[in-house]
């Protein structure tokens, strides 16, 4: 079975070694899981005025969000927390009350940063929000990515042996938690 799997960074950097990571990814993963971005920059603030008839950059984010079989997240950490655009971005795919697109999606969080405990607080949150949410989110492996100088170029090639072997065994467990939390619907390809 292929997966849908939507991904969303949380910066909207020109240069974010975020992309980069989710780049890497997308080139690491097991073929079963095909990775596509769904993009946030569009989205305007959330409003709870707009929920009887989003803007439509907006509903074709939530359609987007809908029509995957997972999500992958891969954040920065902003002041020890996720950055307002990928919490704004949730807030969006979560409303109206009961219509949440997010319910029961099997999600996965990653992020990268140059501090030394990376993007580790901002994943605690973000835990929390998901949770809420309703989705399974993976467990462990944990991934907290120290970004070095060069650690993954633009194509999203990782020049450190090590980290692209890890990258690519999170890549294979976060294929066991679809396997096992993916609700039958419309986005797998069977
Ligand atoms: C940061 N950065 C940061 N890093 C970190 O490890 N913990 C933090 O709490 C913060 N806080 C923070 C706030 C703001 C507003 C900015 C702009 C940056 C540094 C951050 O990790 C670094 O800029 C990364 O390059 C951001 O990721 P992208 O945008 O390059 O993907």
């Amino acid at each position: 079975m292929t997966y849908n799997v939507g991904y969303i960074v949380g910066s909207l950097s020109r240069d974010s070694i975020n992309r980069r990571l989710a780049l890497a990814l997308r080139r690491l993963a097991p073929a079963e899981l095909d990775l596509v971005e769904i993009p946030i920059d569009a989205l305007p603030l959330y409003n709870r005025d707009h929920d009887a008839s989003y803007p439509p950059s907006a509903q074709e984010f939530k359609d987007a969000i809908a029509s995957a079989d997972a999500l992958l997240l891969v954040t920065p950490e902003y002041n020890r927390s996720i950055p307002g655009v990928l919490k704004n971005a949730i807030d969006w795919a979560s409303r109206p009350r009961g219509a949440n697109a997010l319910d029961g999606k099997p999600a996965a969080m990653i992020g990268a940063s140059p501090g030394s405990i990376s993007t580790a607080l901002a994943q605690q949150h973000l835990k929390t929000i998901l949770a809420y949410s309703d989705m399974p989110v993976m467990g462990q492996p944990e991934a907290y990515i120290q970004f070095t100088q060069g650690l993954i170029d633009a194509e999203g090639t990782v020049t450190v042996p090590s980290t692209a072997q890890f990258l690519s065994d999170y890549m294979t467990a976060f294929l066991a938690h679809v396997d096992r939390h993916h609700l039958p619907g419309p986005g797998a390809s069977r």
